[in-house]
């Protein structure tokens, strides 16, 4: 439990009574769901109970590449209780399969990817082969022991580095070229790093989870762990070729998600399919060491970045290449060089990006994903330059403030990134830095310190929130989304209550249903600002409904300039005169209010600014001089995530990013057996996550201040930010203390020079 409770328990207030370090805001009300997560009211998706539940488990490949050539099923059948065993020999083919519709592939967009038990092709090591489904889970997992399969195994290919030799492998996913880069050449300093980050999984505490339950042929109502339950239900009404009102995707609570929830993976096509055939619901949760490979992971990438600056610290020239690996049955990427392009001021960049196929299941987004792997590399070399330019690294990022986007050449909407300098530097105690690595001493140990930048871009979708008011004042507001555990709910909960001047008591906001209006994916940081927009302006909509049934209705009201009415505290004011909201309906004979409002998206062009958030970390560490044992000390994080809507909600992002930022730079990496192409550690004894000893004094600091552009209410994104840069500054931190740069993550002792005689 110690260590895979730690990601999804950071947003809950739980977290804040362990780590006695963390007080919540003053005066900013509490989450909203924290009494249901603490006392275990609040159903994830695998414990809803639903009558006469069949279970499925999937029995997985032993094989990396090759066929099936039999499937011996006499044992298992025979086995108690179990009802069906569907394989690629008897998994009926959905509509959406056999044309193909449920990838969505006409709109580009891939949903399910690889088809659940559809063909007899083994693609990568634990891809599922069987699903047995029995009347209860023990005696499913007991007949899955039953099987036999007879596999034709065929070569294979999962080593990255080894594959990336051969550079017909590689496949371009895109080049960027601005100015001349060949100014490098005669750079006044320069510097050049190899980075590389193994592959890095997700580990939420909740597992993935389906329960499929249909009535009749055509209806279907699932239980799903999901980021996006308007996403999953279109997928699904297209893999069954059914409408979308006939699907329904409930999804109460999500035990952490982090990007591995944005698709459906193999258990929601294999439940569906199997509740189905075998007309009774069936649940199937994926295994812990199911969980690192079925739901995506962030891949292992490559990165070279040469980077030069004038004698005054002004950046010449940034060429940044990366390449990525992914699966040969769909392409997985994402922008993991884009930061390069826009973050400094630099005329001449070169951005290449190329991905690698080879036999693994395919990569998802992972929080941060791009930027994270990015901008390791980005600031990794920034910090090496400035100890080449002798140049405190703070100093040299402010000679390079990008005052516009200059990838976009449009001003930014906000960048407050000097703001979190001054802050971070301040709070950290940056003036004990030593400006040369290796230097200071305290408690005996090593010491340094170091700083990283994130950026991640700020987007806003379409959303649409339904507002229910009733006569005691009492507001529901509802959209269609999923709450993976940054606190949706408690954040829609103050914009209204502060856009109203209601009361937070009063305000429920209704979420995890695709019944309810549609809702955006919860995904890219972008949920406050898509769903907050729509939140605005329901409240908005609300309070004009109110000011003109007061001037209608209420006597004292009649012929009053709507202007001049305010509406606040449950009631409408008209200067002294003031009508409860339970008057206002009575005598206007209504019982309640219902107001549905859609909010469209936007782009950076119809904006006509970048939009886009920023961080910048602070880390201070000690090295033991003789083991190399790498302690983490103190971490400042500061974020220009625009207007901060609840505090403690957001704090507890920030801190998540800080503890994971902990993972990527010193413990995290899964283990590839390249003869067997075999998981090593896929598991929480093997692959390492931060434990409680391993997080220090954190202080979180926010700018705190609306970005004008966005949107109405101000607020940026705050999720992926929260890690993009923290690798970077640890590492940038074990630099300045020993005077070794490790380019490759994670940073470990025998990497920093300690041998084991
Ligand atoms: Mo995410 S990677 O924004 O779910």
């Amino acid at each position: 439990m110690g260590t895979n409770i730690r990601r999804s328990s950071l947003n809950s207030p739980l977290y804040l009574f362990i780590m006695n370090k963390v007080l919540p805001f003053e005066n900013d009300g509490p989450r909203a769901d924290a009494i249901e997560k603490v006392t275990g009211r609040a159903k994830y998706a695998a414990e809803h109970r639903v009558e006469n539940m069949a279970y499925g488990v999937f029995v997985c490949s032993t094989i990396t590449k090759g066929t099936i050539l039999s499937i011996d099923e006499g044992p298992a059948r025979a086995s108690e209780g179990v009802l069906d065993i569907l394989s690629f020999k008897n998994c009926p083919v959905t509509p959406g399969y056999e044309s193909l519709l449920a990838d969505g592939s006409k709109n580009g967009k891939q949903w399910w990817g690889l088809k659940v038990l559809y063909d007899n092709v083994i693609r990568f090591y634990g891809q599922p082969v069987a699903l047995v489904v029995a009347d209860s889970l023990e005696k499913a997992n007991a007949a899955a022991q039953l099987l036999t399969i007879q596999y034709q195994p065929e070569a294979f290919e999962t080593d990255f580095h080894l594959a990336k030799k051969d550079q017909t492998k590689l496949k371009s996913s895109g080049n960027y070229t601005r100015g001349n880069t060949t100014v490098l050449d005669t750079a006044f300093a320069k510097v050049e790093g190899e980075f590389n980050i193994p592959v890095e999984v997700h580990s939420p505490l909740e597992l993935q989870a389906t329960i499929a339950v249909w009535e009749g042929e055509d209806q279907l109502t699932v239980y799903d762990k999901t980021q996006g339950p308007k996403s999953l239900q279109g997928a699904l009404s297209r893999l069954f070729a059914i409408p979308d009102k006939n699907v329904r995707v409930i999804v109460n609570y999500v035990g952490g998600a982090f990007g591995n929830a944005l698709r459906g993976w193999h258990n929601v096509p294999a439940a569906c399919i199997a509740a189905k055939k075998l007309k009774r619901p069936v649940k199937v949760v994926l295994t812990r060491p199911q969980m690192f490979n079925l739901t995506g992971y962030r891949p292992q990438s490559w990165q070279q970045i040469t980077l030069g600056a004038s004698a005054e610290g002004i950046f010449t020239g940034i060429i940044h290449h990366a390449v990525s690996m992914t699966a040969r049955y769909e392409d997985f990427r994402e922008g993991i060089v884009n930061a390069s392009r826009f973050l400094y001021a630099c005329e001449n960049v070169q951005t290449s990006y190329k991905l690698l196929p080879l036999d693994v299941s395919v990569p998802t987004w992972m929080r941060g994903p791009g930027e994270a792997s990015g901008c390791f590399a980005l600031e990794s070399s920034i910090d090496e330059l400035s100890y080449l330019l002798k140049m405190d690294p703070v100093e040299l990022r402010l000679k390079n403030f990008a005052e516009i986007n200059p990838e976009s050449k449009l001003p930014w909407s906000s960048n407050y990134l000097k703001e979190c300098y001054e802050k971070g530097k301040e709070l950290i105690g940056w003036k004990n830095r030593s400006l040369r690595p290796g230097e200071k001493k305290e408690e005996g140990m090593l010491m340094g310190y170091g700083m990283a930048n994130g950026v991640f871009g700020a987007s806003r979708g379409q959303a649409s929130v339904r507002a229910i008011l009733i006569a005691d004042g009492s507001l529901t507001l509802e959209s269609a989304v999923s709450d993976m555990g940054p606190g949706t709910g408690t954040a829609m909960i103050k914009i209204a209550a502060e856009n109203l001047k209601w009361p937070i008591e009063k305000i429920k906001f209704v979420l995890g249903d695709s019944q309810l209006p549609p809702g955006p994916t919860q995904g890219g940081s972008t949920t406050t600002s898509t769903l907050g927009t729509a939140v605005h302006l329901v409240c908005e909509e609300l309070k004009k409904s109110l000011k003109e049934l007061a001037v209608t209705h209420l006597e004292e009201f009649k012929n009053a300039d709507s202007t001049s009415i305010e509406v606040k505290n449950g009631a409408v004011f008209l200067n002294e005169k003031s009508a409860l909201i339970n008057i206002l309906f009575s005598r206007s004979n209504k019982t309640a209010i219902e107001i549905t409002k859609d909010s469209q998206g936007t782009s950076a062009q119809e904006l006509k600014h970048a939009t886009h958030s920023f961080s910048s970390h602070f880390v201070k560490v000690h090295v033991h001089p003789k083991t190399m044992e790498i302690k983490i000390k103190e971490v400042v994080t500061t974020a220009d995530a625009g207007k901060i809507i609840s505090e403690n909600t957001a704090r507890s992002q920030m801190l998540g990013g800080v503890v994971w930022g902990i993972g990527m730079a010193l413990k995290e990496e899964l283990l590839l057996d390249h003869k067997t192409g075999q998981i090593l550690n896929a598991n929480f004894a093997g692959y390492r996550v931060p434990i409680h000893t391993d997080i220090p004094k954190t202080t979180v600091w926010f700018v705190n201040k609306p970005d004008p552009i966005i949107n109405p209410i101000g607020a940026k994104g705050l999720g992926e930010i929260a890690l993009i840069g923290l690798a970077a500054a640890i590492s940038n931190a074990v630099y300045n203390a020993t005077g070794k740069r490790i380019r490759d993550l994670p940073i470990t002792p025998e990497k920093l020079g300690y041998k084991n005689k």
